[in-house]
């Protein structure tokens, strides 16, 4: 099967698992965070393993299903857990649930990721407003995908720059301090080391991940709003004399979880007037 042709076809089985209900906002849950769709009204999930062809997630911490329900009066589908480049399925199998998400109804697509600290330390949420996505291939390599976007797709704003006023100003509401800077995708799964992160640091990113910019090219070809937030699990490696574990990062995410998970509900919320 081509990617166009799995495609429609983890699409139509989602799609008769879900009747009519159209979502609006996706919303990616990283390592550690999950639980902010246990609160949800929930209309309908979906285990990965039960859509024929959908690349499954191994990773602890994250659930592998989607949620499809309201937050406020904005239908969602949520992603409970994502797949990662690492844990070895192609670039294209990696961004399959984000274009099917966008093949579902979904208008803007927001991203959530536990990183690694460069300008930040752990505990620390940062709005993404540009992102680094040059030490992964890209999703794009390959036939281009018409029916979503052209060959050569611009990237001069990935982050919508409403969204992330919308964010900002919901921050606020909550009381859940926010930071902002540039996200990294390194290909994982070892940490990076410190030469690495000094590097990172030269170009000007202020945190690294292993997931979400490669998420992020597809959704913007795809003609997609996007906005991100990440959440500081751990200083990365060489600015703290901890060696680095999943573990820890895990103990970080959950402890966020709380003040996480206000400011997501607040922030979608806010988006129904763009919808
Ligand atoms: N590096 C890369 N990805 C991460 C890290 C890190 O230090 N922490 C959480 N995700």
């Amino acid at each position: 099967m081509n990617v166009n042709q799995k495609l429609n076809s983890c699409y139509d089985s989602v799609k008769s698992k879900i009747g009519d209900f159209v979502p609006k906002v996706a919303l990616v849950l990283g390592s550690g965070l999950g639980e902010f769709a246990d609160e949800i009204e929930v209309v309908k999930t979906v285990s990965y393993s039960d859509i024929d062809g959908f690349p499954q997630s191994t990773v602890e911490g994250h659930k592998g299903r989607f949620v499809f329900g309201k937050v406020g009066d904005v239908p969602v589908v949520i992603m409970q857990g994502r797949v990662h480049y690492y844990e070895g399925y192609s670039m294209h199998d990696t961004v399959l649930p984000i274009r099917l998400m966008k093949k579902l109804g979904s208008e803007i697509l927001f991203l959530t990721n536990a990183s690694g600290g460069i300008s930040f330390g752990a505990g620390e949420f940062m709005l993404i407003i540009d992102q680094i996505s040059s030490f992964v291939p890209s999703p794009l390599i390959g036939s281009n995908l018409d029916e979503f976007g052209v060959r050569f797709p611009d990237m001069s704003e990935i982050y919508d720059k409403a969204l992330r006023e919308k964010i900002k100003e919901s921050a606020i509401k909550v009381g859940v301090p926010l930071q902002q800077g540039v996200y990294v995708q390194a290909s994982g799964p070892n940490f990076e080391s410190p030469a690495e992160i000094k590097m990172y640091k030269t170009l000007g990113a202020d945190a690294v991940g292993m997931s979400t910019a490669c998420e992020a090219i597809v959704a913007n070809h795809a003609g997609m709003r996007i906005c991100g937030i990440s959440c500081v699990a751990n200083l990365a490696c060489g600015l703290s004399d901890n060696p680095l574990t999943h573990d820890e990062v895990m103990e970080a995410a959950n402890a966020c979880a709380p003040m996480f998970k206000k400011l997501i509900r607040s922030s979608i919320e806010s988006f129904s007037g763009e919808l």
